[in-house]
């Protein structure tokens, strides 16, 4: 019998999480922990999906309620700012969030006996980089505040670790795939409801950009991995980069192969594009080796299918999708302009309802 805390539960990756964990460990109490900025995105669910979690806190993980720790035993960290676009918009509140308070929340479990600390970190931390494929011994780069937040989070996890506290940071490849509460400010994500609501992909850059994918179950399977990985293997502290080598894409044959499901659909590459500076190729040979039983399973031409099943069941038509509520930032950006949530991106409890963020 578990506790495990999952922090962020209530965004793109949580619902699929706590599916997976919900079935490895049908005994094991869930907790959710989240703010709810995106609680409200659902995307055809037919109920809340925390429903699935046995006790869920509406709280801020910079300031943890004081019982939220009792007897828990593993933390899934993915409360945070999750993307580029936003880390700029709200720098300061990024390290805040994502790296400040990370470091709190891993202090305190380490004082209340936590065993396992599961980190979601992320492949951008490679920022740029020449063709070679970035292994976990590579030179970092970040390039924004977001993946600098994940470095700093990394660098003062690394040092909390010891055999009883094991802290497994997670560089995740770019997400895809459909989930209850869809983000499509992702890149295949992007693609495949430009092929459903407009017979139109638009390639931001000029689709040379390298770029790791993996679909959320498989983040769900590497995450149940690291929950209970052996300490033997790979020490009380491992950053592991997951993904695999099949999943390494250069943005443009990611568009080809959405066209290969969802025919007749025009492309356009943005040739004059400056370079996209963030582009690196990943080496996945350490997860293969630490988790050889949780590898991902679930292919490219599958996650395309499954996302545009999931649109068409949405009834989503919406061709100008990247204004939607679908877009992480222009959700906090909305809340914030409608008084919803002040500078420091807490709520303020204003009481009248503003208006509607369209979709
Ligand atoms: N989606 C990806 O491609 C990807 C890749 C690598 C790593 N990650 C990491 O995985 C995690 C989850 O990503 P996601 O795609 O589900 O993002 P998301 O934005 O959909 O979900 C993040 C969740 O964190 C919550 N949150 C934010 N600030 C909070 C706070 N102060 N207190 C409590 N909750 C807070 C939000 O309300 C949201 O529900 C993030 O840490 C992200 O950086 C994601």
């Amino acid at each position: 019998m578990m506790k495990i805390l999952i922090t962020g539960n209530m965004g793109y990756i949580g619902p699929c999480v706590i599916e997976r964990l919900r079935s490895s460990y049908p005994d094991s109490t869930l907790v959710g922990l989240d703010i709810g900025y995106f609680a409200n995105c659902l995307t055809n669910s037919e109920i809340l999906p925390e429903c699935r979690v046995n006790q869920q806190y509406f709280a801020d993980v910079r300031r943890i309620p004081a019982d939220l720790l009792d007897g828990v035993d593993a933390i899934v960290h993915l409360a945070g700012i999750s993307n580029d676009p936003m880390g700029n918009t709200f720098e300061e509140v990024t390290l805040d969030i994502n790296y400040r308070a990370s470091i709190e929340l891993a202090k305190k479990a380490r004082e209340r006996g936590v065993r396992s600390f599961v980190f979601a970190s992320s492949c951008s931390m490679y920022g740029s980089a020449d063709d070679r494929p970035r292994d976990e011994k590579s030179p970092l780069n970040p390039l924004t505040a977001y993946a600098r937040s994940k470095v700093y989070t990394e660098r003062d996890l690394e040092s909390l670790a010891d055999e009883r506290f094991k802290v497994t940071s997670l560089r995740f490849s770019t997400a895809c795939g459909m989930s209850e509460r869809l983000r499509l400010d992702l890149v295949l994500n992007d693609f495949v409801t430009g092929a459903v609501t407009s017979k139109k992909i638009t390639i931001l850059s000029d689709g040379t950009p390298w770029r790791p994918l993996i679909n959320i179950k498989d983040m769900a399977r590497a995450i149940d991995w690291a929950i209970m990985r052996n300490a033997v293997n790979g020490g009380p502290f491992v950053a592991v980069n997951v993904g695999s080598d099949k999943w390494n894409y250069q943005v443009k044959d990611l568009a080809y192969a959405v066209s290969e499901v969802i025919p007749e659909v025009d492309i356009s590459i943005n040739k004059d594009a400056q370079p996209d500076k963030r582009s690196y190729r990943v080496n996945f040979d350490l997860f293969r080796q630490l988790a050889p039983d949780h590898q991902p399973q679930v292919d490219l031409i599958t996650t395309i299918r499954e996302l545009r099943e999931g649109l068409e069941a949405m009834k989503f038509g919406d061709e100008n999708f990247r204004n939607s509520r679908f877009m992480r930032l222009k959700v906090l950006t909305h809340l914030r302009e409608q008084g919803f949530l002040n500078e420091d991106l807490g709520w303020t409890g204003k009481n009248d309802m503003g208006t509607k963020l369209k979709n």
